[in-house]
């Protein structure tokens, strides 16, 4: 074919098998700090940058309704928060919004971290466990205590196990992307149950009624009417699978207390502000969301470059969060940074941009920080040893995480 009618390469692809470092490099070579890409056929702009994030969560400029492809949309489930817009959305974050106050973000950590401290005497008995799986299960134990969300403890491994999955297969089409849609396939109908029990005034959830459970069963949308079964089962996962999901953070910690151990001396002595430092660190050095999908809303020009009306817009969130122009020695593991410079809202943005009360940054942000505080600093006080395996974490895999979950042996709690 003649060169000049050849048709732009289109990037879908090495989007998605590129992995984490595929877009970064192509925006570190770009000084505006913008890279034209073709999505599915369709011409598409990636952006990156403080000024980029509040462009991308300007609703004039971005709508999220369409912009999720279809197997990621089964990672949040049908109908969720993530993919309203306007007032819809609106009406709907209110059930999420009370995740910001003090007090829940305190709830939430205090049943987690009892959870954590029921644990460890088991672990103590065994001859390994695997980080990363237990703190799976400690995170479902107590965020449905928190929740009202009646769990058995013999099926605590069986549910912490399907909501890791729902967030192990979203960015891929393979056998783990149809793990995750048997999973929430599973806890939609067991959530949905819990629901129906509780909106009839059966079942073991009937006594809560300031509880999550009771709220989102009783939660009104937008047209006035209560949520269907199946979305307020959504929405209910769309709190429990994320706080379970802190498990791969809880790894990523343990990772980085291996590999620069003097860290552990400064989080055992419990300073407060070193704890949030350090849980910052993990969320901006390690890799999770590699990067945010919007659709044009109306035809857009960022820096002299054009977007038409639907095509895909791409926030670069792991590309940001390493940034040399926004962090010195990016790709160095320095809690210390957020003590010099606390985190500004537009820079650090692992669990997206601006403010969370109007657009759709996450909310659980502050259960995210609160549960690494209080996990790290009880994990660098515990003793164990760290047996050969294989600690890599490929940037390949979305979501990366430590190969091994992170295996530990002659666990102990000192004396
Ligand atoms: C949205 C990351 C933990 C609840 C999001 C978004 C990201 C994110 C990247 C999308 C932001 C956007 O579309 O602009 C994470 C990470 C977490 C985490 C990496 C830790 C592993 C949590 C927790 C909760 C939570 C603990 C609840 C307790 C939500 C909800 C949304 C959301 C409900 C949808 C918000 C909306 O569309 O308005 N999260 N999150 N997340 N997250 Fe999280």
């Amino acid at each position: 074919m003649d060169a000049h009618r050849r048709p732009p390469a289109d990037h879908t692809l090495s989007l998605i098998a590129g992995g984490y470092a595929w877009l970064p490099q192509r925006m570190r070579q770009s000084p505006d700090r913008a890279v034209p890409l073709r999505i599915m056929g369709r011409p598409a702009l990636a952006l990156s940058g403080p000024e980029a994030v509040r462009f991308f969560y300007d609703e004039h400029n971005i709508r999220r309704h369409g912009a999720i492809p279809e197997p990621v949309t089964g990672l949040f489930g049908r109908g969720a928060v993530h993919t309203l817009d306007g007032q819809a959305h609106r009406q709907r974050k209110e059930l999420f919004l009370p995740l910001l106050e003090p007090d829940r973000i305190a709830g939430v950590v205090g049943h987690v971290t009892a959870a954590w401290d029921e644990a460890v005497p088991e672990w103590a008995a065994r001859p390994q466990v695997v980080l990363f799986d237990e703190a799976a299960a400690v995170l479902t134990r107590g965020v449905c205590r928190w929740a009202g969300v009646p769990l058995e403890d013999a099926e605590a491994r069986s549910v912490a196990a399907d909501l890791v999955a729902m967030v192990d297969g979203f960015a891929t089409l393979g056998p783990r992307h149809w793990r995750a849609r048997r999973a929430r396939a599973r806890q939609e109908a067991r959530t949905a149950r819990v629901i129906e029990d509780l909106r009839s005034g059966r079942g073991p959830a009937a006594g809560r009624p300031d509880s999550l459970l009771a709220r989102v069963a009783a939660h009104r949308d937008v047209d006035g009417g209560r949520l269907p079964v199946r979305t307020a089962a959504v929405e209910l996962l769309n709190v429990v699978r994320p706080t379970v999901a802190v498990s791969w953070f809880v790894a990523f910690a343990a990772h980085a207390l291996h590999r620069w151990p003097a860290h552990r001396e400064r989080l055992r002595d419990g300073d407060p502000a070193y704890a949030a430092a350090f849980a910052h660190e993990v969320r901006r050095f390690y890799p999770f969301a590699p990067f945010l999908g919007g659709r044009a809303a109306r035809d857009l020009t960022w820096r002299g470059h054009q977007v038409p009306a639907g095509g895909t817009v791409l926030l670069d969130v792991f590309g940001q969060n390493h940034d040399e122009e926004l962090w010195a020695d990016p790709y160095t593991f320095r809690p210390r940074r957020f003590l010099e410079r606390p985190p500004q809202r537009d820079e650090l943005i692992p669990q997206g941009g601006c403010d969370p009360r109007t657009g759709h940054r996450c909310p659980g942000e502050g259960v995210t920080v609160g549960l690494l505080e209080s996990l790290a600093v009880r994990l660098a006080r515990l003793e164990y040893e760290v047996p050969a395996q294989d600690l890599r974490i490929s940037l390949r895999r979305i979501p990366a995480r430590v190969r091994s979950g992170f295996a530990v042996t002659a666990v102990h709690e000192p004396g």
